[in-house]
């Protein structure tokens, strides 16, 4: 076992493992989509709904998808067959979903790129709106900043997991913390920044319905990347005394943070009326714009962008690789080729939905907008509620005790209070939410 464990590889320790594991959470999801979500759901009505979430339901089930990894030091398929025979269909699922999410995330990874050089050479020119849409509707020119951040993906995961993954997350963490606290200072310098602050922090409950929920619980499982397998992958290289709920609980803590100050700094600009996915990229150079040295604080802003998509995107990478690798037997090289023609291939035909094949729409969504809103609202709490039937329904329950409280670090007195959330509360709440805002969801089409 231990000879197996040193051949597959693992991070050389606790702060390894929390840096990667952030990494992983602390994405587009936190500074492009969770400021948008929050402005259309209501504000401060919308971020407490979303704690909620992170707490009762996104903690325990980043704690269980750790444990199963831990336990089981394995790729995601194999990790769920292990602990009970027949379960690999989990974990295929979440690798799955994560593979279509790669889809439509490279390509906004790949505008990061775009917009940060345009920033840094001021090239925006006047027109936001316009750059945006003549950028994101061409053929060309996305399509080749998404294939740049692919390949820069690719070499990552080829360098392994401690020469690449560690490596790169010990480089590229502290840097988006500098830059995230730099431009959040600033912002919070400028009065006009202050006040625009309290009208979106301040709760609107009129606006929260069933779907409201439905966007919270998404949005605290993808931040967390919940079910897909990565965060699974990572606890497998989990060293021995790393504690999976401290680890948990620091990414828990350090991707709430994050969320919170980009929704500061995007806010504090005063950007209330572009909502929607462009909020990042149409509103925010329009506010740099206007301040002295703009063009690099928006360079800064998009480089954070892009940092945090690099540091997920590698995660999601590593998750299907891992996959092939241990399963199907393929070296790492050829593994992360497969995988990575994968992303081209699905990236390609998301990013010419945007423009070319716009008029291709199922359900009035291009496949771009699909990819997003079948993996966030539909995937994401099917795959929730399962992880954590598996856990607390089919995992033996003496193993499961044993690997959270002696290995996990979970003490006896915490851990019979982990197990109720994951037997009842999450699979309960979360079909509950999903139901419910399903409706609203297809009533809303
Ligand atoms: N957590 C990432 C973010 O907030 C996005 C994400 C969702 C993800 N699922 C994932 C990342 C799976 C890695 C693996 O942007």
């Amino acid at each position: 076992m231990a000879e197996q464990s040193e051949k597959r590889g693992g991070f050389g320790g606790k702060l390894a493992a929390i840096l990667a594991a952030a990494g992983s959470a602390i994405g587009l999801g936190n500074i492009w989509r969770f400021p948008y979500i929050t402005s259309e759901n209501g504000g401060g009505a919308f971020i407490l709904i979303y704690l909620g979430c992170i707490l009762l339901l996104g903690l325990p089930l980043l704690i269980a998808e750790f444990s199963v990894g831990h336990n089981s030091k394995s790729n995601p398929v194999d990790a769920f067959s292990k602990i009970r025979k027949g379960w690999g269909w989990l974990g295929a699922a979440g690798l799955i979903s994560v593979t279509l999410i790669m889809g439509y995330y490279f390509v906004i990874s790949g505008w990061t790129v775009n917009y940060a050089v345009a920033s840094a050479t001021d090239s925006i020119g006047g027109n936001y709106d316009g750059f945006f849409v003549d950028f994101t509707t061409a053929t060309w020119a996305p399509l080749l900043f998404t294939y740049a951040f692919i390949l820069a993906n690719h070499f990552i995961i080829m360098g392994g997991v401690q020469g690449g993954i560690e490596k790169a997350s010990k480089y590229m963490m502290p840097l988006l913390f500098a830059i995230l606290i730099t431009l959040a200072v600033y912002s919070l310098w400028m009065p006009s920044g202050r006040e625009a602050l309290g009208s979106v922090f301040t709760p609107d409950f009129s606006k929260v319905s069933g779907k409201t929920f439905l966007d919270a619980m998404g949005q605290a499982f993808f931040t967390l990347s919940i079910g897909m397998g990565a965060m699974l992958i990572y606890g497998s290289y989990f060293k021995k005394g790393t504690k999976i709920s401290g680890t948990a609980i620091s990414v828990v803590s350090l991707d709430t943070f994050v969320a919170i100050i980009a929704a500061i700094i995007i806010f504090s600009a005063g950007v209330e009326d572009v909502k929607g996915p462009q909020l990042a990229f149409v509103a925010m150079p329009k506010v740099f714009s206007a301040m002295p040295a703009g063009n690099i604080w928006a360079m800064l802003f998009f480089l954070l962008l892009g940092l945090a998509a690099l540091s997920s995107t590698i995660s999601m990478h590593e998750a299907v690789t891992s996959y092939f690798v241990e399963k199907r037997g393929m070296s790492r090289r050829r593994g992360a080729w497969l995988v990575t023609g994968i992303a081209l291939t699905l990236a390609t035909i998301a990013s010419l939905s945007m423009g070319p094949w716009s008029d291709f729409t199922v359900v009035g969504m291009n496949i771009f907008d699909l990819l997003d809103n079948f993996t966030a609202i539909i995937m994401l709490p099917i795959l929730g509620i399962m992880t954590s039937v598996f856990v607390g329904w089919i995992w033996r329950k003496d193993d499961m005790k044993a690997e959270l409280t002696a290995e996990g670090g979970i003490d006896k007195a915490t851990y019979p209070f982990i197990r109720f959330l994951l037997k009842w509360v999450c699979p309960v709440l979360v079909s509950v939410v999903f139901i419910f805002g399903l409706i609203d969801f297809i009533n809303g089409l």
